[in-house]
């Protein structure tokens, strides 16, 4: 319909699920999952409640799943009491836990098959992780040393065409200055949408 646009299924599944993934980084991340998915496997760090994967794990096909890694205890900003607390998050014995909502949400998406949640650290999965991964989106904790360590950790796996996203390349002081860093080791800027920054390793 002309002056219409008609948000597809995976747009209307990210209603009321929390977040700070906007609509057009989303749509980024989509995009590159289906671009990627066929070189190898794609890898989320920093889960939450399932916004990043309901964008990425949309774009797979049947037999492909999106690897999403968390603690799912929360960055150190969604502790009581800090700026991104929500106290919705919280278990009966009062410590964060959103593995309950991630899986909520990402069911009621009609994404569980496609949707892998391992519980553990970064660096944990990076040791226990088989093949290469083409699409890397980092979204966990923001400090420098921690988005540094995740790089770290997941650069061998990468395939040589792989893309790496960084989210929040503006706004947190860690992925600002590794999208920097990055840059200054050749990686170049494949797309950007608000403050998810792709970027792809230069080629051997
Ligand atoms: C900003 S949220 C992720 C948001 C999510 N990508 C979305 O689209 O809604 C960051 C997440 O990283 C997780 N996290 C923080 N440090 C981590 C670590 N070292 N290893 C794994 N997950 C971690 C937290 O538990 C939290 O759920």
């Amino acid at each position: 319909m002309a002056g219409h646009w008609m948000a597809a299924k995976w747009e209307k599944s990210l209603k009321g699920v929390p977040g700070w993934l906007t609509i057009e980084e989303a749509r980024l991340l989509h995009h590159l999952a289906a671009r990627q998915h066929p070189a190898g496997i794609c890898v989320e760090v920093g889960a939450y409640q399932g916004r990043s994967a309901i964008a990425m794990a949309s774009a797979l096909p049947e037999g492909h799943r999106l690897l999403s890694v968390d603690t799912f205890a929360g960055s150190p900003e969604h502790q009581p009491g800090e700026s991104h607390f929500d106290p919705t998050t919280l278990d009966i014995a009062g410590s964060v836990d959103t593995l309950a909502a991630f899986l909520h949400n990402t069911g009621r998406a009609g994404l569980s098959t496609r949707v892998e949640p391992w519980r553990m650290t970064s660096t944990e999965a990076a040791g226990r992780v088989a093949g290469k991964v083409a699409l890397l989106f980092l979204d966990a904790d923001h400090s420098y040393a921690a988005v540094s360590a995740d790089i770290a950790a997941w650069r061998r796996h990468l395939h040589p065409g792989a893309i790496v996203v960084l989210h929040d390349v503006g706004d947190w002081e860690g992925p600002t200055r590794c999208a920097a860093d990055l840059l200054a080791q050749g990686f170049t800027r494949v797309d950007q949408a608000g403050s998810a920054l792709a970027l792809r390793p230069t080629p051997a």
